[in-house]
C-alpha cells in the first residue's frame, strides 16, 4: 500500500482524507503538477515548482509549503514508496471553510495539499514509444486559461475516451483549424528537418517537457519554429510527436487515420526522446 502526503502528514493511502466541502472536489478549484521519476530521482523539478507557483498566483491561491519543503516531500514519498521509475502527483486546492459557495473563502483559509506517487516501471523504455501513438483530432472546447494547470480535466478525459472508442491512443485539440495541444501533452510536427510547435500563450499549457525538449533540440543544431499549424498541415508532415512529463517524447504515427512516416516513429522524434531521457537522467535531483 502506498504512503501518501495530505496536509502535513504521511499516511497509508486508505487513511488519507479531505473534506467533502473541499473546493477542489466541489468546484475544480485547484491546481496540480506531475513530475516524473527516473533512477529514483526527480526530472525537471524546478520547472514544475516554478509553474506551480505561477498557477497559484494566477488564481490568487496561497502556497501551503515553500519550494524547499515541496522538494523534501517529493523526495520523501519517492523514498518511502521505493519508486525507481514513475510519477509524483501533486494537487493544491483552495480548501474549504465548511460549506459550498461560489465566492472564494477568506484568504486565510488553509489550502489543501495532497501528493502521491505512481509506480511506472518501463516509463523510459516504453513499448508504446517504440510503436508510436495513433491520434484523432477533436474540437478544442476548453476554457481560455489553458496556461493555468487546473484540475478541470473533464474535457481532456472525454477526449481520451473519444480516442479510445475510435481505436486510437489520444486526441489532439483543434481550434479554428489550428492544433492547440494534445489532451495531456504538447503537440509538434516535423517538416524537412524543422520542428514546428505552437508558440506559448493562454491557449496552451506551457509544458515543462516542451521547454526542455526545445532547448535540447536547439543545442543539437535542430531547427525549431514556434508557430501555429493546422490539423491538415499535420497530416502531410514528415513526422509528429507529443511531449509531457508522463510520456517524455512520444512519436505520433497516425492522425485521423492518415499514416505519418510510414506508420512508424520518425527519426527526429526518436532521437529527441533519446536525448531528452539521457539529459534528464543526468540533471535529475
Ligand atoms: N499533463 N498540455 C496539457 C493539456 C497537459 O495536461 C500537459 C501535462 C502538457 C505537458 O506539460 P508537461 O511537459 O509540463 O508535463 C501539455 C500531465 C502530464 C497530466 O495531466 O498528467
Amino acid at each position: 500500500m502506498r504512503t501518501v502526503y495530505v496536509n502535513g502528514n504521511y499516511l497509508p493511502e486508505n487513511e488519507a482524507s479531505i473534506s467533502i466541502f473541499d473546493r477542489g472536489f466541489l468546484m475544480a478549484d485547484g491546481v496540480y503538477e506531475v513530475t516524473s521519476v527516473l533512477d529514483g530521482k526527480l526530472i525537471d523539478f524546478d520547472g514544475h515548482a516554478v509553474r506551480l507557483e505561477r498557477s497559484l498566483g494566477e488564481l490568487d491561491m496561497r502556497a501551503p509549503v515553500s519550494k524547499d519543503e515541496l522538494l523534501a516531500i517529493h523526495r520523501e514519498l519517492v523514498k518511502i514508496n521505493g519508486i525507481e521509475e514513475g510519477l509524483v502527483y501533486l494537487q493544491i486546492t483552495r480548501g474549504s471553510d465548511g460549506d459550498r459557495d461560489f465566492i472564494f473563502p477568506s484568504p486565510d483559509t488553509n489550502p489543501t495539499i495532497v501528493l502521491f506517487t505512481q509506480n511506472k516501471p518501463g516509463l523510459a523504455d516504453n513499448p508504446a514509444a517504440r510503436k508510436g501513438a495513433k491520434i484523432i483530432s477533436i474540437e478544442d472546447i476548453r476554457w481560455g486559461r489553458r496556461d493555468i494547470k487546473t484540475v478541470q480535466l473533464l474535457y481532456p478525459s472525454m477526449g481520451k475516451m473519444m480516442a479510445k472508442k475510435a481505436g486510437a491512443d489520444d486526441a489532439w485539440l483543434v481550434e479554428n483549424g489550428f492544433v492547440t495541444e494534445g489532451t495531456s501533452n504538447n503537440a509538434y510536427i516535423v517538416k524537412g528537418n524543422k520542428i514546428i510547435t505552437r508558440g506559448l500563450s493562454n491557449g496552451i499549457l506551457h509544458g515543462i517537457t516542451r521547454a526542455a525538449v526545445l532547448r535540447l533540440a536547439r543545442e543539437a543544431q535542430m531547427e525549431v519554429e514556434e508557430r501555429n499549424f493546422t490539423i491538415d498541415e499535420a497530416k502531410t508532415a514528415d513526422e509528429a510527436f507529443t511531449t509531457s512529463a508522463s510520456a517524455f517524447v512520444m512519436p505520433v504515427v497516425e492522425i485521423d487515420g492518415v499514416a505519418l512516416s510510414k506508420g512508424t516513429p520518425g527519426r527526429i522524434a526518436t532521437r529527441l526522446r533519446e536525448i531528452y531521457i539521457d539529459e534528464s537522467r543526468k540533471s535529475a535531483i
